[in-house]
């Protein structure tokens, strides 16, 4: 099926139970309505299986470790979600990915994702300390700028790569414009972050035996970057979220320079993927759904509120996070012992049937809408997802505007990971349209 013939998306029950397996490659090859079928035959017959862990082969200082349960039903990743004290996040049990990953990672990848409290009570309340109302509205600023800039770089050329040029450019313009990384450095930041979380992906890292040293290589750049950076925001404060960051203090206490490092690239992995992949998706189905398009199109506004959560549902750009059981419990109605894994199948449980009315269906006015893409309620859920929501709105607001009929002219190519549903590449035609005038 191509996407511009029939894009309604049906999940095909191509696999039997036995046969499904979502620690191999060769799965997150198959089509999504494939992908889909077999998540709906999860949910139904085995919501909480065991699988093997991922074969890592023999990539140097990758272990696997154990197995995982993997939870595919919305009430069990929600439970896990809001128990922090039965299902861990802590770098020392493990962390959040489904590998667990070498001991030199912690330096530049564990910042609160991979905290439990008190520590991750701890920087979230310095780092939010940071989002001042008056950094809000800076942030707000670089968003609507952001979005013009995209469309400028574009407009007049009638064809682009809707991917490359405009949903990858424009959430790192704003992160970067947030933290004062100055625009040389864009590219610099970009190819890095790809490397961390596109890893899997021979375009991003070419040789697999080299994935840990990659992104371990990408992670000390980055938080090279930002030590930099520190240090001169130390000497001469700016109105960055940086030089407030240096000086932001929480019961008397700061951020260390590896804090604020390893927060920084955070930032660049979680904020910059993911709000790549929502945009991009959502347009692949606006496009395939020209009649939601055309309701939104028609009342922006009215539909803003909805049509933002049902991109995130439908995209649903982070698949899973892992948690670590903290002792014998049961969830789903499967016993787990201390120390096992549980993965939490986002995707899975943003179309759970029990949850969701016609969860194949895009539905831009879909109320009640109790999606989990931002991750579940509980301490970890998303930091940034009221700042996705504002770039998701005006960048759609600004192509609705200033390119009506932009639309892709061929199939994305879809990045091969199991951990971010994302797209790398999709052309798109457009009637060329004039700059802005700021
Ligand atoms: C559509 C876009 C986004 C999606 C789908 C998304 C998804 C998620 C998910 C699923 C989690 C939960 C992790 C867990 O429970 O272990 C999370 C956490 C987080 N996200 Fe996002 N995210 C998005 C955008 C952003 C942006 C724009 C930023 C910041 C600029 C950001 C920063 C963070 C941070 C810092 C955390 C960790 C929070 C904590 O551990 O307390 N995210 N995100």
């Amino acid at each position: 099926m191509t996407l511009l013939e029939d894009a309604a998306l049906e999940p095909v029950r191509e696999l039997g139970l036995d046969e499904i397996n979502l620690s191999e490659q060769s799965f997150w090859e198959l089509s999504e309505e494939t992908r889909e079928g077999a998540f709906a035959t999860l949910r139904e017959q085995r919501p909480v299986a065991w699988f093997e862990a991922p074969d890592v082969g023999d990539i140097p200082g990758l272990e696997a470790g154990s197995g995982y349960w993997a939870l595919t039903r919305h009430a069990d990743v929600l439970e896990a979600s809001r128990n922090p004290e039965l299902f861990s996040s802590d770098s020392s049990r493990g962390g959040t990915q489904m590998i667990d990953l070498p001991a030199e990672y912690s330096e530049f990848f564990t910042s609160m994702i991979s905290m439990d409290d008190p520590r991750h009570a701890r920087l979230r309340g310095l780092i939010s300390a940071g989002f001042t109302p008056r950094m809000l509205g800076r942030i707000e600023q670089a968003v609507e700028r952001a979005a013009r800039e995209v469309v400028d770089s574009v407009i007049e050329k009638g064809e682009c790569d809707f991917v490359l040029d405009v949903a990858s450019p424009f959430p790192l313009m704003i992160i970067c414009d947030m933290m004062g990384i100055p625009r040389s450095q864009l590219d610099f930041v970009f190819d890095r972050s790809n490397i961390i979380l596109g890893a899997g992906d021979p375009d991003y890292v070419a040789d697999v035996q080299d994935m840990v040293v990659a992104q371990l290589t990408a992670g000390a750049e980055l938080a090279q970057l930002m030590e930099e950076l520190r240090t001169e925001r130390i000497a001469r404060p700016t109105d960055d979220i940086t030089s407030v960051l240096v000086n932001a203090e929480v019961d008397g206490e700061r951020l260390t320079a590896q804090e604020l490092s390893s927060f920084f690239v955070l930032l660049a992995v979680a904020g910059n993927e993911t709000t790549r992949t929502a945009i991009s998706q959502g347009f692949k189905a606006l496009h395939d759904n020209p009649d939601q398009k055309r309701l939104w199109m028609d009342d922006f506004d009215g539909l803003n509120a909805t049509a933002i959560e049902e991109i995130v549902r439908w995209a649903t750009p982070v698949i899973h996070f892992r948690r670590t059981v903290t002792r014998d419990t049961v969830i789903g109605g499967q016993a787990v012992k201390e120390g096992d894994k549980v993965v939490m199948w986002y995707n899975s449980a943003n179309r759970d049937e029990d949850v969701f009315e016609r969860p194949f269906d895009f539905d831009l006015a879909r109320s009640p809408n109790e999606h989990l893409g931002f991750g579940g309620p509980g301490p970890h859920f998303c930091l940034g997802a009221n700042l996705a929501r504002r770039e998701i709105t005006v960048l759609f607001r600004e192509l609705f505007s200033r390119m009506p009929d932009i639309r892709p002219t061929g199939d994305p190519d879809r990045l091969l990971s199991f951990f971010i549903h994302g797209l790398k590449r999709m052309p798109a035609e457009f009637t060329p349209g004039a700059l802005s005038a700021s």
